[in-house]
């Protein structure tokens, strides 16, 4: 009764110019492992999964890249979206689909872009989360115990008095500003959000019915046409209709029957070149060297990557991003790497 969607339809715009819209960052090797991320996690997950109950979510422009990347992988396991709505729709509509398949299914929703390394750890707490909501209407989260106030992911307060391994969750709040983060964090029963969802196929539907019922009503509506030859039309009409809202605002801060079992794997969620950074392998200076041949004098903290192997010369430059990919070079600090986002509207009509 396993069954996994892999959610694989980001842009990953924080690791632009690597990761672009015609490209994204799921679909590079971007830690050097001679696998891209989509690739690492789909053999993460089929330790636990059945293959052939792993489904790929994606934007229907990535679906040539899914199927090259993933050969395993039948034209059924890709579920393919003609909008990008974020991953609200997207896991309601394979949710029904798997419903369909296979009513007594238990899920696991994962992002298709993390680092992690102990995979035994990752299997033992998927197994846990699982046992725990076949028994019992609960929508289990993983919980990362956070370092520092950020502002990307979402909060996870936990009843701090329970000494059960999987802990009862009284408020779930996506990316709260610095501060209220800040106070997060000095509270201590509050964990990340590591973004890895399981549930039941029934209590999924019946988060969205309780808490988005329009958008719940739109793909209901096609209930009939899923995994039928119907289905491409239903979609092709309905699917752009949807909110653009992730899963997380979506159901995880409404519902009372969020649970946590905090992760004992060591997690990261590669968002941006500074996480990046921490995972890759540094010279005696602290620098992370992708693919170039460097040469630093003066030089330290940096994260620098060329294409091909090319010689780069550095002197005088600490803690910056140094990342070039075709046409654009991107010397950007390290501290404002969250900025990279907003730099890329403004400069992408000129290459
Ligand atoms: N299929 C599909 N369609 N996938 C999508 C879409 C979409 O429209 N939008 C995003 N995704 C995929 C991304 O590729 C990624 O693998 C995953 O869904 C999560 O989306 P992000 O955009 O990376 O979310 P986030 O990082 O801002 O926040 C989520 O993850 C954090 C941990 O990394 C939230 O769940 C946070 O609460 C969590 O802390
Ligand atoms: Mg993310």
């Amino acid at each position: 009764n396993y069954y996994a969607i892999l959610m694989a339809g980001g842009v990953g715009s924080r690791f632009w110019p690597v990761s672009t819209q015609d490209f994204p960052k799921q679909f590079h090797d971007m830690l050097g492992t001679g696998h891209t991320l989509i690739q690492k996690t789909f053999s993460r997950l089929s330790t636990i999964i059945p293959k052939e109950n792993i489904f790929i979510l994606t934007n229907e422009i990535y679906n040539d890249l899914v199927l090259e990347q993933l050969p395993e992988v039948t034209e059924r396991q890709v579920v393919l979206e003609p909008a990008m709505r974020n991953t609200a729709p997207c896991i309601l509509y394979a949710s029904l689909k798997i419903q369909k398949e296979n009513p007594d299914a238990l899920m696991i929703v994962a992002p298709s872009d993390h680092w992690i390394e102990d995979e035994a750890a990752f299997t033992s707490n998927v197994k846990q989360a699982f046992e725990f909501c076949s028994k019992q209407d609960a929508l289990m989260t993983l919980g990362v115990k956070p370092t520092f106030p950020n502002t990307g992911y979402g909060y996870i307060e936990y009843d701090k008095s329970s000494e059960a391994p999987i802990k009862s969750v009284s408020q779930f709040r996506e990316k709260p500003n610095y501060e209220t983060a800040k106070s997060f964090i000095n509270k201590g029963n509050f964990l990340w959000n590591a973004g890895i969802f399981m549930w039941s196929v029934s209590s999924v539907i019946d988060a969205f019915k309780t808490n988005q019922s329009e958008l719940f009503a739109l793909f209901q509506k096609g209930m009939d046409a899923y995994n039928t030859e119907n289905e491409a039309a239903f979609i092709a009409e309905n699917y752009a209709k949807s909110e653009n809202i992730s899963v997380d605002y979506a159901i995880m801060e409404s519902s009372k029957n969020v649970y946590v079992l905090p992760a004992t794997f060591d997690w990261n969620d590669l968002g941006t070149w500074g996480s990046l950074y921490d995972k890759l392998e540094k010279d005696s200076n602290q620098n992370a060297i992708v693919n170039a041949q460097t040469l630093t004098e003066n030089a330290s903290g940096n994260m620098i990557r060329t294409e091909s192997k090319k010689l780069v010369v550095i002197d005088g430059l600490n803690d910056y991003i140094v990342v070039e990919k075709k046409e654009v070079l991107l010397i950007f600090p390290k501290s404002k790497e969250q900025e990279i986002k907003e730099t890329l509207l403004r400069v992408k009509d000129k290459f």
